[in-house]
């Protein structure tokens, strides 16, 4: 029986955190990324074989949001896993809120469960780390928030609580055919999320709300791809229509406990130098 579990997207914000869990369960896991020793690539079906050898469970993270080859390779991926003996996957997904931006990564998901495979939806919002591991740190370190979410904002989840009901999911089952809605506690406005940021540094972080067209031409004077520059124009807009201010117990039904609040975060990531210069 195959009991290893392939741990996709491993060098990033949920696959490490997941790839650590299993391993301190004692689970078998191949953690792969195009940067591992078992290379692979979602656009290198050549790279899948080798990654999919005697593997039971898959966390499914796709190359990126806007790569319009994501459905194709879903589809023929999900083939080829249940070829090689799998039989479910848990793919970190986007919220179902209609946007017609991530309309490709849902697509993507039932081209996974046409499959056969037993799939688990984990739609997440805006992680917590966003703000010290990826795109928005450099903000919080020049100690403003120039974004186009005006009076909006998120229940940012924590990647932490990601990992752990991952981890959950793709050790049980009973969360075959389910559909996460993975939120924080509490929705935070950016002025709220400046708070909360300024309260964990001891420094003066603000929020500037700026209006969308401002963003982009920042944003392409930073030399950022225009294509990953409108997806976050449209997520911001998102956020500043409040449509992402929805809080869900999904994280508790997994869990058994409440998802960590933003506050918690700030000050474990400030504790642990995440905006140290
Ligand atoms: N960040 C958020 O706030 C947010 C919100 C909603 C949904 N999501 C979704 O949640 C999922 C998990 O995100 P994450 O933050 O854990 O990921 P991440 O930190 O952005 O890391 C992406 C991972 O994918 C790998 N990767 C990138 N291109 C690849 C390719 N062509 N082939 C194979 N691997 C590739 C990267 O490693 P290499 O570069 O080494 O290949 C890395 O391990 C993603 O689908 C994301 O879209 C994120």
């Amino acid at each position: 029986m195959n009991e290893t579990i392939l741990v996709t997207g491993a060098t990033g914000k949920t696959g490490k955190r997941i790839t650590e869990l299993l391993r301190a369960q004692g689970h078998a896991v191949r953690a792969v990324s195009r940067s591992t020793d078992i290379r692979f690539d979602w656009q290198d079906a050549d790279t899948w074989p080798a990654a999919l050898e005697g593997v039971n469970a898959i966390y499914v993270v796709t190359a990126s949001l806007y790569d319009p080859d994501t459905l194709n390779q879903l589809r023929e991926f999900g083939k080829l896993a249940i070829q090689n003996g799998a039989t479910r996957a848990v793919m970190a997904s986007v919220p179902d809120d209609g946007s017609e931006e991530f309309q490709v990564l849902r697509n993507a998901e039932n081209a996974l469960a046409e499959s056969g495979l037993g799939l688990t939806v984990l739609r997440v919002r805006c992680f917590m780390q966003t703000f010290s591991e990826d795109f928005l740190r450099d903000y919080v370190i020049t100690g403003e928030l120039r974004l186009p979410a005006g009076d909006g904002g998120e229940a940012f989840i924590d990647a932490d609580d990601i990992a752990a009901v991952a981890v959950a999911t793709l050790t049980d089952d009973r969360h075959i055919d389910a559909d996460y809605e993975l939120t924080g506690p509490r929705a935070l406005t950016f002025n709220d999320v400046a708070q909360e940021l300024s309260d964990a540094t001891d420094r003066n972080i603000t929020y500037t709300a700026v209006s969308p067209e401002d963003y982009t031409h920042e944003q392409e004077q930073r030399g950022e791809p225009k294509e990953g520059v409108e997806l976050l124009t449209e997520l911001f807009a998102t956020m500043a229509a409040g449509d992402l201010m929805t809080t869900t117990t999904h994280v508790r039904d997994v869990l058994g406990r409440s998802p960590q609040d933003f506050r918690d975060f700030a000050l474990r990531a400030a504790r642990n130098d995440a905006w140290d210069a």
